[in-house]
């Protein structure tokens, strides 16, 4: 049997990605619900608990609690732990209701007396440059109510909505993941409904929530934030049935910047140094050399990669570096038998293909794992650059990421 084929029915063209909580906020390269639920259908039958090492916004964490899987997630990223964390807390609605209730009431009685209102508008880098003096004045009001709630979990949920208000009422262009500023033009038109755009994150998260408590989800999920390519932390050896995950394909500087994309939020909700989480996401490490991994495909592509450019050959094999160590960790926590299945991307740096699907099953077949198969599938959906400019020449654009591949490991167990 070929175990690498591509199979069109887990391309969901036409499906809804945004049901239940996963319409609570965008994310640079979420993974769809329906691949996560499939692949959980497929091998995790007999699972009790799930860990997804780099969780992002926790769309596997969702799927599992609602075939109550327990769920265990991480990532070094404050506003994807808080976003995570946030869709897959079983928030009391008779609560959050009264809440919404106070907001709108507030909003509606502020709108009349907004210029007599004494707000504090918090220190944020470049303030100015990315904030009309409404805006942040506006922004400032509906920081400082969440600030008085006193329900840890509404609280959340505000602050998630908040996450995507501050973003789009920014001056920052909403269709680029990293931060670049619209054009003055653009800007002098710009004049966003802080408070509409709130209230209807609210109203749709609202619905989210509602239909995800519905279905009565038996499993429940921690976040935590540990870094999996130097420890793994609160878990037990040999405790997780499975792995279903979508790690990063590359560092942060040169792919998808999750850090910068989540900058404003990060400084709004009071995270230090927000600035520098691009830089400790795997690879963010710049290398003094290039590393060897005895994986004949990588390293002959560092190689190639080299004699183009030293300093990409570098920053390419520092994130390699990483992501084995992460999967030399999480190895050690899988039960016998259990499963890892990893979405991954492929990328091209300087015109040279950097196979993750085939890289990370070696990773793993080095740690005593099976492949079982890897299933390639188009991604009509994700929210990602599907152009990106491999040799870092402005203009010279090359398609990437047009496909993904689902890659599947079994750990062995005695009796395999
Ligand atoms: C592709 S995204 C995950 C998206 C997620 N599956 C979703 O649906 O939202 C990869 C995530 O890995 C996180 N990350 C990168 N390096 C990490 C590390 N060393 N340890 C933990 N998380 C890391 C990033 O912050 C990012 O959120």
């Amino acid at each position: 049997m070929t175990k690498k084929y591509t199979d069109f029915s887990w391309d969901f063209r036409e499906a809804n990605t945004k049901t239940f909580t996963h319409c609570f906020h965008a994310y640079p390269a979420m993974m769809i619900p329906q691949v996560a639920e499939r692949i959980l259908t497929k091998y995790g039958q007999n699972a009790k608990l799930l860990f997804d090492p780099y969780c992002g916004t926790g769309t596997s964490l969702v799927e599992a609690n609602l075939k109550g899987i327990d769920a265990i997630g991480t990532d070094l990223n404050p506003l994807a732990r808080l976003i995570s964390k946030t869709k897959t807390t079983k928030i009391k609605l008779q609560v959050l209701d009264l809440y919404l209730k106070d907001f709108s009431d507030y909003i509606f009685s502020l709108l009349f007396y907004l210029k007599k209102i004494n707000v504090v508008i918090p220190e944020i880098k470049n303030m100015d440059y990315w904030f009309d003096k409404t805006v942040k004045e506006k922004l400032s009001i509906i920081k400082s109510f969440i600030e008085k709630i006193e329900d840890e979990n509404v609280a959340n949920f505000f602050k998630v909505a908040f996450s995507e208000t501050i973003r789009e009422s920014s001056f920052t262009r909403n269709s680029e993941f990293k931060l670049f500023r619209m054009t003055s033009e653009q800007m002098q038109k710009f004049n966003p409904d802080v408070f509409g755009i709130m209230q209807s994150k609210l109203a749709r998260n609202h619905k989210g929530l509602k239909s995800f408590l519905e279905q009565k989800p038996k499993g429940k999920s921690i976040v935590y934030d540990f870094n999996t390519s130097l420890e793994i932390k609160h878990i037990q050896k040999e405790s997780i049935d499975i792995v279903v995950t979508s790690p990063p394909y590359g560092d942060s500087r040169t792919t998808v910047a999750y850090g910068q994309f989540s900058r404003f939020a990060n400084e709004w909700l009071g995270v230090d140094n927000a600035n520098q989480i691009d830089n400790n996401l795997m690879g963010g490490k710049t290398q003094k050399e290039v590393y060897r991994f005895s994986n004949k495909l990588l390293d002959s592509s560092l190689e190639k990669i080299g004699t183009v450019e030293s300093k990409r050959a570098r920053d390419v094999s520092a994130f390699y570096h990483d992501y084995q160590s992460s999967i030399d960790n999480i190895s050690c926590i899988i039960k016998p038998g259990g499963y890892v299945c990893y979405v991954v991307g492929n990328r091209k740096v300087k015109g040279v293909i950097l196979p993750m699907d085939e890289i990370t099953k070696t990773f793993f077949e080095n740690q005593g794992f099976t492949h079982m198969e890897t299933i390639v599938r188009n991604i009509p959906n994700k929210r990602m650059p599907s152009k990106n400019s491999p040799s870092n020449v402005a203009g010279e654009k090359d398609e990437t990421m047009s496909n993904e591949f689902i890659v599947v490991m079994r750990k062995k167990s005695l009796t395999l």
